[in-house]
């Protein structure tokens, strides 16, 4: 069977700022049950994405368990990166999750389009989220915080690992979330200066097919075809994207101030592969630091 192997104190080497611990380990060892209650944790761990570690047990004492007396050698798969990415409007966020998910298959979870699912529905919920969005505000909190936590808690998430986009944007939010148990491992920061925004803002439209985000002179649609259907969002006009800016510019540092210690400044003016090569490096920098961490606690 496969067990899941809680240690609750565990600091991770990775963090060692306060309140981070390791999550449950996922331990794919063919256990039986009785074997398995009676595992207690003895040493190394690797932290590292996707791959497997030798993770030792030693068994409690147990008449029944003899064979396996000494110790015994367990194959785990530890838990996937979590990863938010911020940054102003029309910094670039989505299209950089469109690559980040492709290259590391994390679960995209954009706060924007949950409260967009949200008002195609017609709910009250809804109808009140847009009247926010359409004055470039945040949307109350008790609309958005449940929203975005029910997404993480499910098993996707849990399963692939997440990329956070545009969540938290208040301290509130950052507080809310820290509150549910969630640790993100990297915090990138999107820094694009203010005329370029404007413009992204201005040309970017939607597939509605396929939700790829196209921009009109910098990611042009590849076909007549997808160009007759591209859609603009309700709240991509100068005029609402100053509003936007604004809101931004009020809470951002508050957020910030939550991470610092895992945050990435990334230069986001640059074409959408320069900015990836940036983004696609620290999160392997992120992962190889975890991997060295594991290989010298093994030692
Ligand atoms: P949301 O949907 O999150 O909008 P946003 O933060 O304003 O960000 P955008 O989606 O506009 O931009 P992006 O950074 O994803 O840029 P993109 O990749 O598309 O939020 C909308 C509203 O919902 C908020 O105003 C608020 O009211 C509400 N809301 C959301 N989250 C909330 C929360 N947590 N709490 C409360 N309320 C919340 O790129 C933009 C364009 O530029 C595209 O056309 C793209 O092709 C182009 N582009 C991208 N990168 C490059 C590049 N490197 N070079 C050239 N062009 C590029």
């Amino acid at each position: 069977m496969a067990c899941i192997v809680n240690f609750p104190a565990l600091t991770n080497p990775n963090q060692p700022h306060a309140s981070s611990t390791l999550s449950p380990v996922r331990c794919s060892a063919n256990l039986s049950k009785s074997l398995a209650s009676q595992l207690s944790f003895v040493s190394s761990f690797d932290h590292g994405f996707g791959s497997d570690a030798s993770i030792r047990f030693h068994l409690k004492k147990s008449p029944t368990m003899k064979a396996f007396n000494s110790a015994i050698v367990a194959s785990v798969k530890l838990e996937p990166p979590k990863i938010m990415i911020s940054g102003a409007p029309a910094s670039g966020k989505g299209t950089q999750c469109e690559l980040i998910t492709k290259k590391y298959g994390l679960v995209h979870v954009a706060a924007g389009d949950l409260l967009r699912a949200e008002i195609a529905t017609g709910s009250e919920n809804g109808k009140r989220a847009k009247e926010y969005m359409e004055k470039g505000q945040l949307v109350p909190d008790e609309i958005v915080v449940m929203m975005v936590k029910d997404r993480l808690f499910k098993p996707d998430s849990k399963e692939n690992g997440w990329l956070l986009d545009g969540y938290p944007r208040s301290l509130s939010q950052a507080t809310a979330f820290k509150k549910f148990g969630f640790e993100p491992d990297l915090f990138i920061l999107l820094e694009v200066s203010e005329d370029v925004l404007v413009e992204r803002v201005v040309g970017r439209r939607l597939d509605p097919v396929t939700g790829k985000i196209y921009h009109l002179k910098y990611s042009p649609p590849e076909n007549e075809e997808i160009a007759a259907r591209l859609t603009q969002r309700f709240d991509d006009t100068e005029e609402k994207v100053k509003l936007r800016l604004q809101t931004h510019h009020q809470n951002v540092e508050a957020v910030l101030s939550m991470y610092e210690n895992i945050t990435v400044k990334i230069n986001g003016n640059v074409s959408k592969e320069e900015v990836f090569a940036q983004i696609d490096s620290a999160i392997t920098n992120l992962l190889e630091q975890r991997k060295a961490a594991s290989g010298s606690m093994a030692a």
